[in-house]
């Protein structure tokens, strides 16, 4: 299999926020983002693999802006790093400001995917080169983020986490 670049799995899904989609406040549920979130991730995680992806863990989300009713939600994701059968999904929100068209970043996330058969058991993904400053940032920590959240799941005897390990020896 050849590697991929990011780019190749980059997935933009813009839209509004309607009243059913809002808390008390007007603003939009988290719920609602999070399955905006794991739709732009799994079209990503399809196209770096091109097998039927799962989601395996949401390993971080930080809803640091609220986003209003109304507002123009852009969610971005590209597979920030991929393994041998999962692929480590970054996704970015941002929202449009209706008279400038400026884009501020409201939130951010990392899911997990993996690449599964018909049957449901894990196959193999293609590798990913990074090509940009931040697209290899995302790529060099994205082993610690999996071994993190392997041993949050059970998965991973903290001890076999040598990632982590070495962030504190
Ligand atoms: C995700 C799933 C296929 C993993 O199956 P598994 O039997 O644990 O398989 P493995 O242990 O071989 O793990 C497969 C890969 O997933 C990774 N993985 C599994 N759980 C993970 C977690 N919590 N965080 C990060 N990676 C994880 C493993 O590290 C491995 O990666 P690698 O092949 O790139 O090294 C399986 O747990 C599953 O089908 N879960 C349900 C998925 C689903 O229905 N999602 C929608 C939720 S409603």
């Amino acid at each position: 299999m050849h590697p991929k670049h990011p780019s190749e799995s980059l997935t933009v899904l813009t839209d509004l926020v309607l009243p059913s989609e809002t808390n008390p406040l007007n603003n939009l549920f988290g719920g609602e983002l999070l399955a905006r979130m794991d739709r732009a991730a799994s079209i990503a995680a399809r196209r770096h693999s091109r097998r039927i992806v799962v989601t395996a863990s949401v390993n971080h989300v930080a809803f640091n802006r609220a986003i209003p009713l109304g507002s123009v939600v852009t969610v971005e994701a590209k597979v920030s790093r991929a393994f041998t059968s999962s692929m480590e999904i970054f996704i970015d929100v941002w929202i449009e400001d209706r008279e400038s068209g400026n884009r501020t970043k409201a939130n951010e996330a990392i899911y997990t995917f993996v690449a599964v058969d018909e049957m449901g058991h894990p196959v193999p993904v293609p590798l990913l080169e990074p090509e940009t400053e931040l697209e290899k940032q995302r790529y060099d920590a994205a082993l610690r983020r999996k071994q993190l959240s392997l041993v949050l799941a059970g998965k991973m005897k903290p001890n076999d986490a040598t990632e982590l390990k070495a962030l504190f020896i």
